[in-house]
């Protein structure tokens, strides 16, 4: 039984986590969140307070941190600013966060000797021609194109450096795009899922031919406890499930789900510098650590998501008139 520090333990992917560990593991969990616009207690709601303690603050101060660090067997550090269009709008909240805020936990767990794990994107790794047959692996040389994976990409510099500069016991995560039940209506699946339980139409950016390769929030989590467990310090995993779609077909696929025509979506607005494709190998996890996903048939997983959404509008309705003003502002 450890004690788990989950920085970001409020948002999409740390909240699934910390359900996760209650689920599948005996380990105590202490969430780190600012609860910004993407924070939400009632992602935690229902989870046992026996289990799950809610600390509210901001990874980037120092006091409270090195506080925190000092009860924690382990750190799992999911906080950040994550959504690409946000940084493009107004980088600054993305340096603050994803590199001041990593900065100041890492310089508190080198004071206490504290296990870390660290958690990214493939996003550092810039993007791949359509049709080209190779993924990214550990050794894709990094190549970030927006803010936000600039910041995620310098972040995972900043963690590669304490480890061999002072021995942090560290580990880093780059997983591929999560999708599932908690995640914030400006993301693109519980986005469109949105638009069409508000009556709106979903807006696929320039001719969706971008490629995402997706995995079930579950299966991130199950990733990481694996790193947690058995994965070598120092060393980078990458999180995949084998899940490569574009865009349009992810807009179809929601739209037929949900029992409307197909073809009842938008072309809106492209994304400045918007990425082609990602796609990752997970070779080495799979190898080395033993994981599987447990989330095959990405069809099962979006009804199963689009269910979440329509039994859950209280928790996605308050924040979706002013997600949906902020894309009218660009056009999207
Ligand atoms: P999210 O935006 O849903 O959640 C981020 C959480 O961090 C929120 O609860 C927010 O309140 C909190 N936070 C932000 N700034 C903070 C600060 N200064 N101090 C404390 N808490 C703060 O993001 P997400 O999609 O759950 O992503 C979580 C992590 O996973 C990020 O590091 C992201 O880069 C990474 N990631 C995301 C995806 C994806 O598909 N969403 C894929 C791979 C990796
Ligand atoms: P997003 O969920 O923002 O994740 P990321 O930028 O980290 O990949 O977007 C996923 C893909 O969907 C990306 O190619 C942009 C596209 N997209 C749309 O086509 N329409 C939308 O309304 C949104 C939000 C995204």
């Amino acid at each position: 039984m450890a004690r788990l520090l989950v920085t970001g333990g409020a948002g999409f992917i740390g909240s699934n986590f910390a359900h996760f560990v209650v689920n599948h593991t005996d380990h105590t969990v202490i969430v780190l969140d600012k609860l910004t616009y993407a924070g939400n207690r009632a992602s935690l709601a229902g989870l046992p307070d026996d289990r799950v303690q809610f600390v509210h603050g901001d990874i980037s101060n120092g006091q409270l941190v090195d506080d925190l660090m000092s009860s924690a067997d382990a750190v799992v550090h999911y906080a950040a600013e994550s959504h690409n269009d946000n940084s493009l709008d107004d980088p600054r909240p993305f340096l603050r966060t994803n590199l001041v805020g990593t900065f100041t936990l890492l310089e508190a767990a080198r004071r206490h000797g504290t296990r870390f794990h660290h958690i990214s994107t493939d996003e550092v790794y810039g993007d791949l021609k359509l049709g080209d047959p190779h993924r990214f692996t550990e050794e894709t040389p990094y190549n970030p194109s927006s803010p936000y994976s600039a910041t995620k990409a310098g972040s995972d510099l900043l963690v590669r450096a304490w480890v061999r500069s002072f021995g942090v016991p560290a580990t880093i995560s780059n997983c591929s795009n999560n999708y599932g039940p908690y995640q914030h209506v400006e993301k693109f699946i519980p986005r469109q899922i949105t638009n069409v339980l508000r009556g709106l139409r979903p807006k696929l950016y320039g001719q969706g031919r971008n490629v995402r390769d997706w995995i079930h929030a579950d299966d991130h989590s199950s990733a990481v406890l694996a790193i947690l467990d058995s994965g070598r310090i120092g060393e980078t995993y990458l999180i995949g499930a084998d899940g490569e779609k574009d865009n349009k077909t992810v807009v179809e696929l929601i739209l037929t789900i949900m029992g409307q025509p197909a073809d009842a979506y938008d072309h809106v607005t492209d994304r400045a510098g918007h990425d082609l494709r990602y796609a990752i190998n997970p070779s080495k996890l799979r190898e080395e650590l033993g994981w599987q996903p447990r989330y095959r048939d990405f069809e099962d997983g979006l009804t199963a998501t689009i269910a979440w959404y329509q039994d859950n509008e209280e928790w996605w309705a308050p924040t979706k008139d002013a997600t949906e003003a902020f894309y009218a502002r660009l056009g999207q």
